[in-house]
């Protein structure tokens, strides 16, 4: 339940780019629409930046950087309190931002409650680090006095997908303020209005100008910008691994800019054997669903222990006819639609691929409704390890079951992928789940639950999953520079 108000008429004040704490429109004059997932149709028409917006944007967050600015001046404790300051607006405005979410997101609006409520929680818990952000005094040898000190990076581009836009805003921004830096954000394409939203929010709280700006725009065009940009120092970016390949490339090319990557996945759930199937098939159903599967670290393989398989596929078919697909504003429903067509169409194909390459389709595997990108949550048993949706990131509500023998061979399975983002297990043998969280290459390992992201704990991947960690104290570590400093101790008889 929430005690914030679904509103599908929600107003949308802010369209433009934000630079310098100001609106203004394109340098090129164009306009992109953003579109409402859930009906198909045009919410409005937002400015689309591209690289002489990035180079105004960039241009502001330098200038708001330099040594002496209001931002550089500012005492570490009162970057916290203007931080806290934000928090509160996101918590007298959780609504608003909720609404905006599901609208340009399409996901149900009690989910975008919960994203906006995850989002006040790690600014808060940023707040918090403002000051206590310390180096180390280090025992040298000769007569010399070394200290370390942990300074911002400076001038931070970060690229943000569209499957959790506000809190993705929150894992970003938040360590970077918190360090002192300042930032250029390019939302995603189809979902900048929350980040637009959260733009008015800062300038009310009182931060400097040219501390935070937003661009919405391309990503073949301003997300290219900002990554190719010389006087960017460093680029955070989450999305698909293609694109982070491309981000990495044009760090090299261009300045050699900081990089943090949070990228895809295709995560393994190990269901043993002594597990209780209703609970097993539970979290296994949610850790695919959740996000209508639009989710990083997705379970998006489900491998479950010869003795139960059946069983289990029974319970999982269950669940997904049972799920509630449909209107994201109504407090029954409790899948959304897909993100847009692209995705709407490549889920569909892969399913389609799914069932040309002998996997059982046991439930959905079509759309919902007549508009709209709806998908029925869709089930796959006799699912082998060659087939495509158990090797591709599918990014949609499709769970793959898949069959072994022994936790030797699932471990082998699980982890023969080029993705190394999160994996789990559910088991009643502790020895069982210690062996597979030491033997499993992931980020994050869940032994009896899955998906739980916590703002204190960090987040991200082994192997082509990504680089450098968000959330928790790690976080702090992208977004600082360290540097030695070394001061001569004169002795009395020298
Ligand atoms: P991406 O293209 O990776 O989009 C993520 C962000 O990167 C967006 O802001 C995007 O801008 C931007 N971008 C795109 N091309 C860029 C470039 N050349 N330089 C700099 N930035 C660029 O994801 P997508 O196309 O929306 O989705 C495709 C697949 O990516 C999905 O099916 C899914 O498998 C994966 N994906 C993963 C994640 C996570 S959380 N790991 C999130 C989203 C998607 P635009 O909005 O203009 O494209």
């Amino acid at each position: 339940m929430s005690d914030h108000e679904a509103n599908p008429n929600q107003e949308i004040v802010y369209k433009q780019i934000f630079i310098n704490n100001e609106w203004c429109n394109s340098v090129s004059g164009r306009t992109f629409p953003t579109i409402n997932p859930a009906t198909g149709e045009k919410l409005c028409d937002v400015q689309e930046g591209d690289k002489e917006d990035v180079d105004k944007a960039v241009a502001a967050a330098r200038a708001a950087f330099k040594i002496g600015s209001p931002w550089r001046r500012k005492d570490a404790s009162k970057r916290g309190e203007l931080m806290m300051k934000f928090v509160s607006l996101l918590e007298r405005d959780i609504g608003i931002l909720a609404n905006l979410e599901t609208l340009d997101n399409g996901k149900p609006f009690l989910d975008a409650v919960d994203d906006v409520r995850a989002t006040i929680d790690v600014f808060q818990y940023y707040a918090g680090w403002c000051d206590k952000i310390t180096g180390k005094t280090i025992p040298v040898d000769g007569d010399y006095f070394t200290f370390t000190r942990h300074e911002p990076v400076g001038v931070c581009g970060q690229i943000i997908p569209w499957n959790y836009p506000v809190a993705m805003l929150s894992w970003k921004l938040g360590p970077a303020l918190a360090c002192g830096n300042t930032v250029i954000l390019k939302p995603a394409e189809q979902t900048p209005l929350t980040a637009l939203y959260c733009c008015a929010l800062f300038k009310e709280a009182g931060f400097p100008p040219g501390v935070v700006n937003v661009v919405p725009g391309y990503g073949s065009t301003a997300g290219a910008a900002i990554s190719e940009h010389m006087d960017v120092d460093k680029v955070a970016f989450t999305g698909s691994t293609e694109v982070g390949k491309l981000i990495m490339q044009a760090a090299g090319r261009s300045n050699l800019k900081r990089i943090s990557l949070e990228l895809g996945g295709k995560s393994p759930l190990i269901i043993l054997a002594d597990a209780d199937v209703d609970n097993a098939a539970l979290w296994a159903h949610s850790a695919i669903m959740t996000n209508m599967g639009q989710n990083c670290c997705a379970g998006s393989r489900t491998l479950v222990q010869e003795d139960i398989y059946d069983e289990f596929v029974s319970k999982a078919k269950l669940m997904a006819e049972n799920r509630c697909v449909g209107d994201p504003f109504d407090a029954m429903t409790a899948h959304g639609s897909q993100i847009d067509e692209t995705q709407f169409k490549k889920i569909l194909s892969l399913i389609d691929s799914g069932v040309q390459e002998g996997a059982v389709l046991e439930a959905g595997g079509k759309r919902h409704g007549d508009k709209g990108y709806f998908i029925k949550p869709t089930v796959f048993s006799n699912v082998q390890d060659n087939m495509r949706i158990a090797k591709e990131e599918i990014f949609g509500p499709v769970q793959s079951i898949i069959k072994f023998k022994t936790i030797e061979e699932a471990i082998e399975r699980a982890n023969n992928t080029n993705y190394g983002l999160a994996a789990g297990i559910i088991t009643n043998d502790i020895n069982k789940a210690l062996m597979f969280s030491q033997s499993i290459q992931a980020g994050s390992v869940w032994v009896n639950c899955y998906d739980i992201v916590t703002t204190q704990t960090p987040f991200g991947g082994f192997k082509q999953s990504g680089h450098g960690r968000e959330l928790g104290e790690y976080a702090l570590k992208e977004y600082t520079e360290i540097k030695t400093v070394t001061v001569k101790i004169p002795q009395k008889n020298s």
